[in-house]
Protein backbone atom coordinates (compact mmCIF):
# COMPACT_ATOMS: atom_id res chain seq x y z
CA UNK A 1 0.00 0.00 0.00
CA UNK A 2 1.17 3.53 -0.88
CA UNK A 3 1.72 6.28 1.93
CA UNK A 4 -1.57 8.21 -0.29
CA UNK A 5 -3.42 4.99 -0.07
CA UNK A 6 -2.58 4.87 3.61
CA UNK A 7 -3.54 8.45 4.59
CA UNK A 8 -6.72 7.85 2.58
CA UNK A 9 -7.36 4.56 4.49
CA UNK A 10 -6.92 6.19 7.68
CA UNK A 11 -9.00 9.47 6.63
CA UNK A 12 -12.30 8.10 6.04
CA UNK A 13 -14.43 6.55 9.15
CA UNK A 14 -17.28 6.23 6.58
CA UNK A 15 -18.68 2.99 7.22
CA UNK A 16 -21.53 0.49 5.42
CA UNK A 17 -23.76 -1.67 7.58
CA UNK A 18 -23.10 -5.71 7.38
CA UNK A 19 -25.12 -6.93 9.79
CA UNK A 20 -27.77 -5.93 12.69
CA UNK A 21 -29.55 -7.94 15.32
CA UNK A 22 -31.42 -7.47 17.96
CA UNK A 23 -30.54 -9.72 21.34
CA UNK A 24 -33.69 -8.63 23.89
CA UNK A 25 -32.62 -4.90 25.22
CA UNK A 26 -29.26 -5.37 23.26
CA UNK A 27 -28.01 -4.62 19.31
CA UNK A 28 -25.19 -6.23 17.92
CA UNK A 29 -24.20 -4.54 14.87
CA UNK A 30 -21.71 -4.96 12.59
CA UNK A 31 -19.77 -2.30 10.27
CA UNK A 32 -17.00 -1.94 7.46
CA UNK A 33 -14.83 0.68 6.42
CA UNK A 34 -16.35 2.13 2.70
CA UNK A 35 -13.85 2.09 0.34
CA UNK A 36 -12.82 5.65 0.25
CA UNK A 37 -13.53 7.53 -3.63
CA UNK A 38 -9.12 7.32 -4.73
CA UNK A 39 -9.43 3.22 -3.55
CA UNK A 40 -12.80 3.26 -5.33
CA UNK A 41 -11.21 5.00 -8.28
CA UNK A 42 -8.32 2.45 -8.49
CA UNK A 43 -9.71 -0.71 -7.71
CA UNK A 44 -12.56 0.08 -11.04
CA UNK A 45 -9.51 0.80 -13.08
CA UNK A 46 -7.83 -2.33 -12.25
CA UNK A 47 -10.96 -4.01 -12.99
CA UNK A 48 -12.24 -1.83 -16.33
CA UNK A 49 -10.49 -4.11 -18.96
CA UNK A 50 -12.34 -7.10 -18.09
CA UNK A 51 -15.40 -5.48 -17.07
CA UNK A 52 -17.90 -5.69 -20.33
CA UNK A 53 -16.98 -8.96 -20.40
CA UNK A 54 -17.93 -10.03 -16.61
CA UNK A 55 -20.90 -8.47 -17.02
CA UNK A 56 -21.98 -9.66 -19.93
CA UNK A 57 -21.30 -12.87 -18.80
CA UNK A 58 -23.77 -12.65 -16.01
CA UNK A 59 -26.29 -11.26 -18.61
CA UNK A 60 -26.74 -7.43 -17.14
CA UNK A 61 -26.94 -6.34 -21.13
CA UNK A 62 -29.96 -8.15 -21.70
CA UNK A 63 -31.41 -7.83 -18.38
CA UNK A 64 -30.55 -3.90 -18.40
CA UNK A 65 -32.45 -3.91 -21.88
CA UNK A 66 -35.48 -5.57 -21.03
CA UNK A 67 -36.15 -3.56 -17.55
CA UNK A 68 -35.89 -0.27 -19.21
CA UNK A 69 -38.08 -1.03 -21.46
CA UNK A 70 -40.56 -2.04 -18.68
CA UNK A 71 -40.27 0.75 -17.07
CA UNK A 72 -40.64 3.19 -20.20
CA UNK A 73 -43.59 1.50 -21.26
CA UNK A 74 -44.88 2.14 -17.53
CA UNK A 75 -44.34 5.60 -18.19
CA UNK A 76 -41.75 7.52 -19.97
CA UNK A 77 -40.07 10.71 -19.02
CA UNK A 78 -42.43 13.76 -19.77
CA UNK A 79 -39.46 15.78 -22.18
CA UNK A 80 -39.50 19.12 -23.00
CA UNK A 81 -36.65 19.23 -25.46
CA UNK A 82 -36.70 18.21 -28.61
CA UNK A 83 -33.82 15.39 -28.02
CA UNK A 84 -34.15 14.42 -24.25
CA UNK A 85 -31.31 14.64 -21.87
CA UNK A 86 -30.15 11.86 -19.35
CA UNK A 87 -27.17 11.11 -17.48
CA UNK A 88 -25.65 7.67 -16.21
CA UNK A 89 -23.76 8.23 -12.70
CA UNK A 90 -21.34 5.62 -12.79
CA UNK A 91 -21.41 5.16 -16.38
CA UNK A 92 -18.60 2.28 -16.08
CA UNK A 93 -18.19 1.05 -19.22
CA UNK A 94 -21.57 2.40 -20.88
CA UNK A 95 -23.46 -0.99 -20.22
CA UNK A 96 -26.89 0.47 -18.73
CA UNK A 97 -26.50 3.17 -21.44
CA UNK A 98 -25.97 1.23 -24.27
CA UNK A 99 -28.69 -0.61 -22.95
CA UNK A 100 -31.34 2.35 -23.49
CA UNK A 101 -30.17 3.53 -26.62
CA UNK A 102 -31.92 -0.61 -27.55
CA UNK A 103 -34.81 0.01 -25.17
CA UNK A 104 -35.73 3.52 -26.24
CA UNK A 105 -36.36 4.37 -29.86
CA UNK A 106 -36.02 8.01 -29.09
CA UNK A 107 -33.04 9.69 -29.86
CA UNK A 108 -31.40 11.21 -26.96
CA UNK A 109 -27.96 13.22 -25.55
CA UNK A 110 -26.40 11.20 -23.01
CA UNK A 111 -24.18 12.62 -20.45
CA UNK A 112 -22.45 9.60 -18.43
CA UNK A 113 -19.81 10.31 -15.08
CA UNK A 114 -17.76 8.30 -13.30
CA UNK A 115 -14.65 8.10 -10.68
CA UNK A 116 -12.66 5.54 -13.16
CA UNK A 117 -10.64 6.95 -15.98
CA UNK A 118 -10.18 4.31 -17.35
CA UNK A 119 -13.70 2.86 -16.80
CA UNK A 120 -14.57 6.09 -18.74
CA UNK A 121 -11.89 5.58 -21.90
CA UNK A 122 -13.78 2.33 -22.51
CA UNK A 123 -17.01 3.79 -22.24
CA UNK A 124 -16.37 6.67 -24.80
CA UNK A 125 -15.21 3.94 -27.18
CA UNK A 126 -18.03 1.36 -26.69
CA UNK A 127 -20.53 4.45 -26.95
CA UNK A 128 -19.13 6.10 -30.37
CA UNK A 129 -19.12 2.69 -31.79
CA UNK A 130 -22.61 2.21 -30.95
CA UNK A 131 -23.51 5.50 -32.62
CA UNK A 132 -24.74 7.56 -29.13
CA UNK A 133 -24.19 11.43 -28.71
CA UNK A 134 -22.56 11.08 -25.30
CA UNK A 135 -20.39 13.53 -23.30
CA UNK A 136 -18.37 11.98 -20.75
CA UNK A 137 -16.96 13.49 -17.59
CA UNK A 138 -14.70 12.13 -14.71
CA UNK A 139 -16.18 13.17 -11.49
CA UNK A 140 -17.93 12.24 -7.91
CA UNK A 141 -21.60 11.60 -7.77
CA UNK A 142 -22.02 13.15 -4.74
CA UNK A 143 -21.08 16.29 -6.90
CA UNK A 144 -22.37 16.75 -10.06
CA UNK A 145 -21.35 19.05 -12.39
CA UNK A 146 -24.25 19.89 -13.80
CA UNK A 147 -27.08 22.63 -13.15
CA UNK A 148 -30.12 22.21 -11.52
CA UNK A 149 -33.57 20.65 -13.46
CA UNK A 150 -31.09 19.67 -16.25
CA UNK A 151 -32.22 16.01 -16.97
CA UNK A 152 -34.73 14.22 -18.30
CA UNK A 153 -33.78 10.49 -17.14
CA UNK A 154 -30.89 10.50 -14.66
CA UNK A 155 -30.25 6.79 -13.66
CA UNK A 156 -27.42 4.60 -12.05
CA UNK A 157 -26.12 1.34 -11.83
CA UNK A 158 -24.52 -0.36 -9.12
CA UNK A 159 -23.11 3.10 -7.92
CA UNK A 160 -24.81 4.01 -4.92
CA UNK A 161 -24.51 1.06 -2.90
CA UNK A 162 -20.48 1.98 -2.66
CA UNK A 163 -21.67 5.05 -0.79
CA UNK A 164 -21.14 5.63 2.99
CA UNK A 165 -24.28 8.13 2.67
CA UNK A 166 -26.01 7.43 -0.61
CA UNK A 167 -28.30 9.85 0.00
CA UNK A 168 -25.75 12.64 -0.81
CA UNK A 169 -25.44 11.40 -4.24
CA UNK A 170 -29.12 10.61 -4.31
CA UNK A 171 -30.18 14.02 -3.71
CA UNK A 172 -27.75 15.50 -6.28
CA UNK A 173 -29.19 13.25 -8.83
CA UNK A 174 -32.51 14.43 -7.91
CA UNK A 175 -31.09 18.31 -7.87
CA UNK A 176 -29.88 17.71 -11.88
CA UNK A 177 -33.08 15.63 -12.35
CA UNK A 178 -36.07 17.72 -14.17
CA UNK A 179 -39.55 18.18 -12.18
CA UNK A 180 -41.35 15.34 -14.02
CA UNK A 181 -38.19 13.07 -14.56
CA UNK A 182 -37.56 9.51 -13.90
CA UNK A 183 -34.76 8.26 -11.76
CA UNK A 184 -32.94 4.81 -12.28
CA UNK A 185 -31.45 3.18 -9.87
CA UNK A 186 -29.78 -0.29 -9.89
CA UNK A 187 -29.09 -1.73 -6.65
CA UNK A 188 -27.39 -4.40 -4.78
CA UNK A 189 -29.85 -6.99 -3.43
CA UNK A 190 -29.84 -8.20 -0.24
CA UNK A 191 -29.12 -12.12 -1.21
CA UNK A 192 -26.26 -15.10 -0.46
CA UNK A 193 -24.86 -13.41 -3.79
CA UNK A 194 -25.28 -10.16 -2.73
CA UNK A 195 -23.56 -10.83 0.56
CA UNK A 196 -20.76 -11.77 -2.58
CA UNK A 197 -20.61 -8.75 -3.99
CA UNK A 198 -20.72 -6.59 -0.59
CA UNK A 199 -17.42 -9.33 0.56
CA UNK A 200 -15.70 -8.20 -2.64
CA UNK A 201 -16.16 -4.47 -2.64
CA UNK A 202 -17.98 -3.56 0.47
CA UNK A 203 -21.13 -1.98 -0.81
CA UNK A 204 -24.55 -1.82 1.21
CA UNK A 205 -27.00 -4.61 0.13
CA UNK A 206 -30.71 -3.28 0.37
CA UNK A 207 -34.20 -5.23 0.13
CA UNK A 208 -36.80 -3.32 -2.06
CA UNK A 209 -38.64 -2.19 0.61
CA UNK A 210 -35.59 -0.60 1.37
CA UNK A 211 -34.73 0.87 -1.68
CA UNK A 212 -38.17 2.61 -2.47
CA UNK A 213 -37.40 4.39 1.09
CA UNK A 214 -34.00 5.63 -0.23
CA UNK A 215 -35.55 7.14 -2.98
CA UNK A 216 -38.84 8.77 -1.21
CA UNK A 217 -36.20 10.09 1.43
CA UNK A 218 -34.83 12.28 -1.56
CA UNK A 219 -38.23 13.36 -2.10
CA UNK A 220 -38.97 11.20 -5.56
CA UNK A 221 -42.86 10.06 -5.82
CA UNK A 222 -44.19 7.05 -6.41
CA UNK A 223 -40.89 4.82 -5.68
CA UNK A 224 -41.27 1.34 -6.61
CA UNK A 225 -39.31 -1.77 -7.89
CA UNK A 226 -39.03 -3.78 -10.63
CA UNK A 227 -36.98 -7.30 -10.28
CA UNK A 228 -34.87 -8.35 -13.09
CA UNK A 229 -36.66 -10.58 -15.14
CA UNK A 230 -33.95 -12.15 -17.09
CA UNK A 231 -31.85 -14.28 -15.66
CA UNK A 232 -31.42 -15.89 -12.36
CA UNK A 233 -27.67 -14.30 -11.63
CA UNK A 234 -29.13 -10.46 -12.50
CA UNK A 235 -32.19 -11.35 -10.38
CA UNK A 236 -30.61 -12.56 -7.54
CA UNK A 237 -27.78 -9.95 -7.45
CA UNK A 238 -29.87 -6.24 -8.39
CA UNK A 239 -33.03 -5.12 -7.96
CA UNK A 240 -34.06 -1.78 -9.48
CA UNK A 241 -35.90 1.09 -8.35
CA UNK A 242 -37.90 4.01 -10.19
CA UNK A 243 -38.96 7.18 -9.33
CA UNK A 244 -40.26 10.29 -10.11
CA UNK A 245 -38.99 14.03 -9.62
CA UNK A 246 -42.59 15.69 -8.28
CA UNK A 247 -43.97 18.66 -10.39
CA UNK A 248 -43.21 22.31 -9.35
CA UNK A 249 -46.65 23.14 -9.02
CA UNK A 250 -47.41 20.02 -6.23
CA UNK A 251 -44.23 21.42 -4.50
CA UNK A 252 -45.68 23.77 -2.03
CA UNK A 253 -43.02 26.09 -0.41
CA UNK A 254 -43.14 27.17 3.54
CA UNK A 255 -45.56 26.39 6.39
CA UNK A 256 -48.63 25.15 3.73
CA UNK A 257 -45.98 22.42 2.68
CA UNK A 258 -44.81 21.62 6.23
CA UNK A 259 -48.83 21.06 7.58
CA UNK A 260 -49.71 19.24 4.26
CA UNK A 261 -47.09 17.21 4.77
CA UNK A 262 -47.11 16.64 8.49
CA UNK A 263 -50.98 15.62 8.23
CA UNK A 264 -50.78 13.20 5.14
CA UNK A 265 -48.28 11.62 6.82
CA UNK A 266 -49.93 10.91 9.98
CA UNK A 267 -52.81 9.70 8.26
CA UNK A 268 -50.82 7.19 5.96
CA UNK A 269 -48.31 6.30 8.50
CA UNK A 270 -51.33 5.21 10.93
CA UNK A 271 -53.21 3.07 8.45
CA UNK A 272 -49.49 1.61 7.24
CA UNK A 273 -48.58 0.86 10.71
CA UNK A 274 -52.11 -1.13 11.54
CA UNK A 275 -51.64 -3.25 8.38
CA UNK A 276 -48.40 -3.75 9.07
CA UNK A 277 -49.09 -4.68 12.13
CA UNK A 278 -51.93 -7.18 11.37
CA UNK A 279 -50.10 -8.82 7.79
CA UNK A 280 -48.22 -11.83 9.31
CA UNK A 281 -51.96 -13.02 10.40
CA UNK A 282 -53.97 -12.01 7.34
CA UNK A 283 -51.28 -13.92 5.06
CA UNK A 284 -52.10 -16.70 7.19
CA UNK A 285 -55.87 -16.92 7.67
CA UNK A 286 -58.12 -18.69 5.50
CA UNK A 287 -60.44 -17.00 2.82
CA UNK A 288 -64.01 -16.25 4.79
CA UNK A 289 -66.03 -17.63 1.80
CA UNK A 290 -64.30 -19.48 -0.94
CA UNK A 291 -67.25 -20.18 -3.35
CA UNK A 292 -67.91 -16.23 -3.26
CA UNK A 293 -64.06 -15.57 -3.98
CA UNK A 294 -63.64 -18.15 -6.95
CA UNK A 295 -66.24 -17.02 -8.54
CA UNK A 296 -64.78 -13.67 -8.40
CA UNK A 297 -61.98 -14.80 -9.68
CA UNK A 298 -63.88 -16.53 -12.58
CA UNK A 299 -65.97 -13.31 -13.64
CA UNK A 300 -62.84 -10.92 -13.38
CA UNK A 301 -60.95 -13.41 -15.66
CA UNK A 302 -64.06 -13.47 -17.92
CA UNK A 303 -62.61 -9.39 -18.66
CA UNK A 304 -58.92 -10.36 -18.93
CA UNK A 305 -56.64 -10.86 -21.82
CA UNK A 306 -52.84 -11.82 -22.62
CA UNK A 307 -52.40 -8.38 -23.66
CA UNK A 308 -53.33 -6.09 -20.65
CA UNK A 309 -52.06 -3.93 -18.36
CA UNK A 310 -53.24 -4.36 -14.92
CA UNK A 311 -52.70 -1.99 -11.61
CA UNK A 312 -54.16 -3.80 -8.16
CA UNK A 313 -54.56 -1.09 -5.70
CA UNK A 314 -54.70 -1.88 -1.98
CA UNK A 315 -53.20 -5.64 -3.06
CA UNK A 316 -52.34 -7.08 0.67
CA UNK A 317 -49.99 -10.04 0.17
CA UNK A 318 -50.69 -10.37 -3.59
CA UNK A 319 -52.85 -13.55 -3.65
CA UNK A 320 -55.31 -12.21 -5.78
CA UNK A 321 -52.83 -10.69 -8.20
CA UNK A 322 -50.88 -14.09 -8.65
CA UNK A 323 -53.56 -15.60 -9.84
CA UNK A 324 -54.77 -13.41 -12.28
CA UNK A 325 -51.32 -12.85 -13.63
CA UNK A 326 -51.11 -15.70 -16.13
CA UNK A 327 -54.20 -14.53 -17.89
CA UNK A 328 -52.35 -10.81 -18.43
CA UNK A 329 -49.59 -9.10 -19.81
CA UNK A 330 -48.51 -7.35 -16.28
CA UNK A 331 -49.81 -6.26 -13.03
CA UNK A 332 -48.56 -3.55 -10.94
CA UNK A 333 -49.50 -4.52 -7.39
CA UNK A 334 -49.23 -1.21 -4.99
CA UNK A 335 -50.19 -1.39 -1.14
CA UNK A 336 -49.90 1.04 1.76
CA UNK A 337 -48.10 -1.49 4.08
CA UNK A 338 -44.26 -2.22 3.27
CA UNK A 339 -44.78 -5.67 5.72
CA UNK A 340 -48.21 -6.45 3.16
CA UNK A 341 -45.65 -6.06 0.41
CA UNK A 342 -42.89 -8.01 1.51
CA UNK A 343 -44.94 -10.89 2.00
CA UNK A 344 -46.12 -10.64 -1.44
CA UNK A 345 -42.87 -10.16 -2.58
CA UNK A 346 -41.65 -13.58 -0.95
CA UNK A 347 -45.01 -15.69 -2.87
CA UNK A 348 -44.26 -14.05 -6.11
CA UNK A 349 -40.55 -15.46 -5.89
CA UNK A 350 -41.66 -18.52 -4.72
CA UNK A 351 -43.90 -18.88 -6.79
CA UNK A 352 -41.50 -17.67 -10.30
CA UNK A 353 -44.39 -15.93 -11.45
CA UNK A 354 -42.36 -12.46 -13.35
CA UNK A 355 -45.14 -9.96 -14.66
CA UNK A 356 -46.24 -8.76 -11.51
CA UNK A 357 -45.18 -6.37 -9.55
CA UNK A 358 -45.40 -4.96 -6.29
CA UNK A 359 -44.72 -1.67 -4.58
CA UNK A 360 -45.48 0.41 -1.56
CA UNK A 361 -47.80 2.95 -2.37
CA UNK A 362 -50.99 4.92 -1.38
CA UNK A 363 -53.68 4.92 -4.43
CA UNK A 364 -53.52 8.40 -3.47
CA UNK A 365 -49.56 8.92 -4.18
CA UNK A 366 -49.42 6.84 -7.33
CA UNK A 367 -48.99 8.69 -10.46
CA UNK A 368 -49.10 7.35 -14.02
CA UNK A 369 -49.95 9.41 -17.50
CA UNK A 370 -54.14 9.16 -18.25
CA UNK A 371 -55.39 5.91 -19.57
CA UNK A 372 -52.47 3.81 -19.03
CA UNK A 373 -54.21 0.79 -17.93
CA UNK A 374 -56.75 -1.81 -19.30
CA UNK A 375 -57.93 -2.92 -15.80
CA UNK A 376 -57.75 -1.90 -12.87
CA UNK A 377 -58.16 -4.00 -9.65
CA UNK A 378 -59.61 -2.69 -6.02
CA UNK A 379 -60.73 -5.53 -4.18
CA UNK A 380 -61.44 -4.88 -0.30
CA UNK A 381 -60.24 -1.31 0.09
CA UNK A 382 -63.17 1.57 -1.28
CA UNK A 383 -64.55 1.18 2.26
CA UNK A 384 -61.11 1.79 3.58
CA UNK A 385 -60.47 5.30 2.07
CA UNK A 386 -61.04 8.42 2.97
CA UNK A 387 -61.72 9.72 -0.20
CA UNK A 388 -63.16 7.74 -2.33
CA UNK A 389 -65.30 9.46 -4.78
CA UNK A 390 -61.46 11.00 -5.68
CA UNK A 391 -60.34 7.26 -5.86
CA UNK A 392 -63.00 6.18 -8.54
CA UNK A 393 -62.10 9.99 -10.54
CA UNK A 394 -58.26 8.88 -10.33
CA UNK A 395 -59.15 5.16 -11.84
CA UNK A 396 -61.31 6.64 -14.16
CA UNK A 397 -58.78 8.57 -15.51
CA UNK A 398 -56.22 5.67 -15.43
CA UNK A 399 -58.40 3.22 -17.25
CA UNK A 400 -57.76 3.55 -21.34
CA UNK A 401 -61.26 4.00 -23.17
CA UNK A 402 -62.80 0.50 -22.64
CA UNK A 403 -61.25 -0.41 -19.76
CA UNK A 404 -62.70 -1.97 -16.48
CA UNK A 405 -62.66 -1.10 -12.73
CA UNK A 406 -63.61 -4.56 -10.89
CA UNK A 407 -64.40 -3.80 -6.92
CA UNK A 408 -65.56 -6.15 -4.16
CA UNK A 409 -66.62 -3.54 -1.23
CA UNK A 410 -68.23 -4.18 1.88
CA UNK A 411 -71.53 -2.01 1.62
CA UNK A 412 -71.99 -1.37 5.80
CA UNK A 413 -75.06 1.53 5.19
CA UNK A 414 -77.20 -1.31 4.09
CA UNK A 415 -77.28 -3.54 6.81
CA UNK A 416 -74.97 -2.04 10.03
CA UNK A 417 -75.52 1.70 9.84
CA UNK A 418 -74.49 1.85 13.49
CA UNK A 419 -71.05 1.24 12.08
CA UNK A 420 -70.90 5.01 11.68
CA UNK A 421 -70.60 5.64 15.64
CA UNK A 422 -68.79 2.44 17.16
CA UNK A 423 -66.37 2.18 13.98
CA UNK A 424 -64.46 5.24 14.94
CA UNK A 425 -63.85 4.24 18.13
CA UNK A 426 -62.46 1.56 17.67
CA UNK A 427 -60.26 2.73 15.20
CA UNK A 428 -59.00 5.14 17.78
CA UNK A 429 -58.15 2.34 19.93
CA UNK A 430 -56.52 0.16 16.81
CA UNK A 431 -58.56 -2.25 16.57
CA UNK A 432 -59.79 -2.07 13.03
CA UNK A 433 -58.87 0.34 10.39
CA UNK A 434 -61.03 3.63 9.32
CA UNK A 435 -63.96 1.92 7.57
CA UNK A 436 -66.25 4.48 5.62
CA UNK A 437 -70.06 3.69 5.69
CA UNK A 438 -71.97 3.93 2.37
CA UNK A 439 -74.95 1.82 0.52
CA UNK A 440 -74.76 -0.19 -2.60
CA UNK A 441 -76.76 2.82 -4.02
CA UNK A 442 -74.25 5.14 -2.75
CA UNK A 443 -71.35 3.18 -4.39
CA UNK A 444 -73.03 2.58 -7.77
CA UNK A 445 -73.92 6.43 -7.85
CA UNK A 446 -70.23 7.14 -7.32
CA UNK A 447 -68.91 5.26 -9.94
CA UNK A 448 -71.64 6.19 -12.47
CA UNK A 449 -71.02 9.93 -11.36
CA UNK A 450 -67.46 9.33 -12.32
CA UNK A 451 -68.77 8.34 -15.69
CA UNK A 452 -68.39 4.22 -15.58
CA UNK A 453 -71.54 2.28 -16.56
CA UNK A 454 -71.85 -0.76 -14.09
CA UNK A 455 -71.17 -4.20 -16.55
CA UNK A 456 -71.48 -6.40 -13.89
CA UNK A 457 -72.96 -6.83 -10.16
CA UNK A 458 -73.26 -9.30 -7.66
CA UNK A 459 -74.07 -9.55 -3.64
CA UNK A 460 -73.40 -13.47 -2.50
CA UNK A 461 -75.78 -12.92 0.38
CA UNK A 462 -77.10 -10.14 2.71
CA UNK A 463 -74.04 -8.13 4.25
CA UNK A 464 -71.78 -9.58 2.03
CA UNK A 465 -69.32 -7.70 -0.08
CA UNK A 466 -70.74 -6.49 -3.30
CA UNK A 467 -68.61 -7.45 -6.63
CA UNK A 468 -69.12 -4.37 -9.15
CA UNK A 469 -67.60 -4.77 -13.10
CA UNK A 470 -67.61 -0.93 -13.78
CA UNK A 471 -66.84 -0.09 -17.41
CA UNK A 472 -65.65 3.39 -19.19
CA UNK A 473 -66.81 4.18 -22.19
CA UNK A 474 -64.83 2.67 -25.52
C1 LIG B 1 -20.42 -1.67 -10.63
S1 LIG B 1 -19.78 -0.47 -11.73
C2 LIG B 1 -21.18 -0.24 -12.76
C3 LIG B 1 -20.87 0.34 -14.09
C4 LIG B 1 -22.07 0.49 -15.03
N1 LIG B 1 -23.05 1.38 -14.42
C5 LIG B 1 -22.64 -0.89 -15.34
O1 LIG B 1 -23.72 -1.22 -14.87
O2 LIG B 1 -21.99 -1.62 -16.06
C6 LIG B 1 -19.76 0.96 -10.71
C7 LIG B 1 -19.20 2.19 -11.40
O3 LIG B 1 -19.40 3.31 -10.54
C8 LIG B 1 -18.23 4.12 -10.51
N2 LIG B 1 -18.25 4.86 -9.22
C9 LIG B 1 -18.12 4.36 -7.96
N3 LIG B 1 -18.20 5.34 -7.04
C10 LIG B 1 -18.42 6.50 -7.75
C11 LIG B 1 -18.60 7.87 -7.37
N4 LIG B 1 -18.56 8.25 -6.10
N5 LIG B 1 -18.83 8.78 -8.35
C12 LIG B 1 -18.87 8.39 -9.65
N6 LIG B 1 -18.68 7.14 -10.06
C13 LIG B 1 -18.47 6.19 -9.12
C14 LIG B 1 -17.10 3.10 -10.66
O4 LIG B 1 -15.93 3.67 -11.12
C15 LIG B 1 -17.73 2.11 -11.68
O5 LIG B 1 -17.47 2.45 -12.99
Amino acid sequence: MTAAARADTRRNEETIPVLSRWFGSWQISLQRRALSSPELARSYDDAAAGWGRTIARLGFPAAYERLLRGVLRDGAPTTTGVRPRVLDCGVGTGALSSALARAWPVPFRLDGLDISPQMLARAGRRLGDSGLEATLCHGDVRRLPYGDNTFDLVMSAHVLEHLAEPRVALDEMVRVLRPGGLLIACLTRRTALGMYVHLKWRTHRVTPTEAEGWLRGSGLADAHCLSFDDGAFCRQLSVACVGRKPPEDVRLSGVAFWVQRRKQRSMMSQSARFWDRVAERYAKSPIADEAAYGKKLQVTQDYLRPDMEVLEFGCGTGSTALIHAPHVKHIRAIDISPKMIEIARGKADASQVGNVSFEVSTIDAFEVPDETFDAVLGLSILHLLANKEAVIAKVHRMLKPGGVFVTSTACLGDTMKFFKLIGPIGAFLGLIPIVKVFTRQELEDSLTGAGFSIDHRWQPGKGKAVFIVAKKAA
